[in-house]
């Protein structure tokens, strides 16, 4: 009954109760106003229609009509971001985006000074007509904003804007030919379905303080850092000219923070290697135990390269890392080879040696044996630490 009441002398008299111990007048001046402009601005304000200007004919060139309006303009601002996920196997990136977004409405401009120079008022996003932005080839968009709460800002030109949220998640062939010293770049594209590139024109920019140095180390995560951070706008073109579509694009470059995989692969690898080689050449030791250590460190090595599979696509391409892991391998195969080949030869070369005894065989008998595998363990070893060092100087070189 109260509420009936309440409502009808609203409706009736548009008179505001007004208590001038609470407010100041000016401050009741200025919600008389507001309500006299809102309501002259939505009457006959149909917010599921949109007003952009679609006498327009896909197939002629840009500009044909020179009375027709420019292209309809749409703008996203990007204010923040944020690196969620970093997904190599399945090529995704994912990215949280603080975005403000702005578009004009030629049907809610008025003119200030009728309205006691209001110049902007704050609504309910359902109450205007907003265009519906869209990730472009994204595997997912969510927008963390709840759809009852969104506000935008409408000023006297007809301009528009609101701020949004969202995650996107987006596919980003990736290059891991350097891993773990590579870098990335991804792009997040973003589209208004429907609208052809005749009918709207995206634009798209990064927010200055963005662009401020500072600002960059938080944007990655505690694997990736983020190296650069652009923007632009292409339109993907068709032959026909009839599905054109202009794509608002930020494009990521990320590197990876590759001290996990030191000390986690490659510093193990070459004090296992290093160790592995002194125990396949030792003095005195029986050729079972020698084959053991080789065994050995084959398995461990088979089971980095399956740590280090887990972080990689399945491409084609090995990387650095594999490279690394299979040249110790190698190495490790070698020194089996080696120190089985020596004993074999030495019982194959005895007889001959023995037959016709010179200089030179007398030697060659003496070297066949712990001096020749001592010098195979020390080329050997010095290869481990050759590849070991290229290792870190490219860790090293890359971190400039
Ligand atoms: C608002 O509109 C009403 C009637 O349309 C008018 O009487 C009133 O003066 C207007 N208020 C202002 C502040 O313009
Ligand atoms: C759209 O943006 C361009 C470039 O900023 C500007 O020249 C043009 O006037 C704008 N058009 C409208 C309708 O606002
Ligand atoms: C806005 O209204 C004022 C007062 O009526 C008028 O003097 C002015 O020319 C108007 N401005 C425009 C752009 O129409
Ligand atoms: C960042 O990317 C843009 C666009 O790809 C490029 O022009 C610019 O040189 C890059 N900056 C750095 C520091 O790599
Ligand atoms: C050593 O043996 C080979 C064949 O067994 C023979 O041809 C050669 O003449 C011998 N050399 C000497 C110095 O006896």
């Amino acid at each position: 009954m109260f509420f009936v009441t309440f409502t009808v002398i609203f409706i009736g008299s548009h008179a505001l109760y007004y208590n001038p111990e609470l407010y100041v007048p000016k401050y009741h001046d200025f919600i008389e106003s507001q309500t006299n402009l809102t309501r002259d601005l939505f009457n006959g304000y149909d917010p599921t229609v949109s007003p952009v200007y679609s006498k327009i004919d896909p197939l002629q060139p840009l500009g044909y009509d020179p009375d027709a309006p420019k292209r309809y303009n749409y703008s996203i601002m990007l204010y923040s971001l944020k690196l969620v996920e970093v997904n190599e196997p399945a090529e995704k990136v994912a990215v949280v985006m603080e975005i403000m977004e702005y578009w004009y409405d030629i049907r809610l401009s008025w003119n200030a000074s009728l309205y006691d120079d209001i110049d902007t008022f704050y609504t309910r996003q359902s109450n205007v007509w907003s265009p519906t932005l869209s990730a472009f080839g994204a595997d997912e968009l969510v927008d963390l904003r709840d759809p009852d709460f969104r506000m935008v800002c409408v000023n006297s030109n007809g301009y528009i804007y609101d701020y949004i949220s969202v995650r996107v998640s987006s596919s980003c062939p990736m290059n891991v030919y350097k891993f773990p010293f590579d870098y990335q770049t991804c792009q997040i594209k973003f589209c208004l379905p429907i609208f052809n590139s005749v009918e709207i024109q995206i634009f798209n920019e990064i927010y200055v303080g963005v662009l401020m140095s500072d600002l960059w180390e938080t944007m990655g995560n505690s694997e990736w850092k983020l190296t650069n951070l652009s923007n632009r706008v292409e339109t993907l073109q068709y032959n026909d000219g009839f599905g054109n579509l202009d794509l608002g694009i930020f494009e990521i470059t990320i590197k990876r923070n590759p001290l996990y995989y030191i000390y986690m692969i490659i510093f193990p690898s070459f004090i296992i290697n290093v160790v592995s080689i002194i125990g396949v050449f030792l003095k005195g030791a029986d050729k079972m135990s020698r084959l053991n250590v080789g065994l050995t460190n084959i398995m461990t090595m088979t089971f980095i390269l399956g740590v280090m599979a887990d972080k990689i696509p399945r491409t084609g391409t090995i990387p650095m890392l594999g490279v690394y892991i299979i040249v110790n391998l190698a190495i490790m195969i070698i020194a089996i080879g080696i120190v089985t080949m020596i004993t074999e030869l030495r019982h194959w070369l005895a007889p001959f040696l023995k037959r016709n005894e010179t200089k030179f065989s007398r030697k060659l008998e003496t070297f066949i044996g712990p001096p020749l595998e001592f010098t195979c363990a020390i080329i050997l070893e010095v290869f481990t630490c050759a590849i070991f060092g290229v290792m870190i100087g490219f860790w090293l070189g890359d971190d400039k």
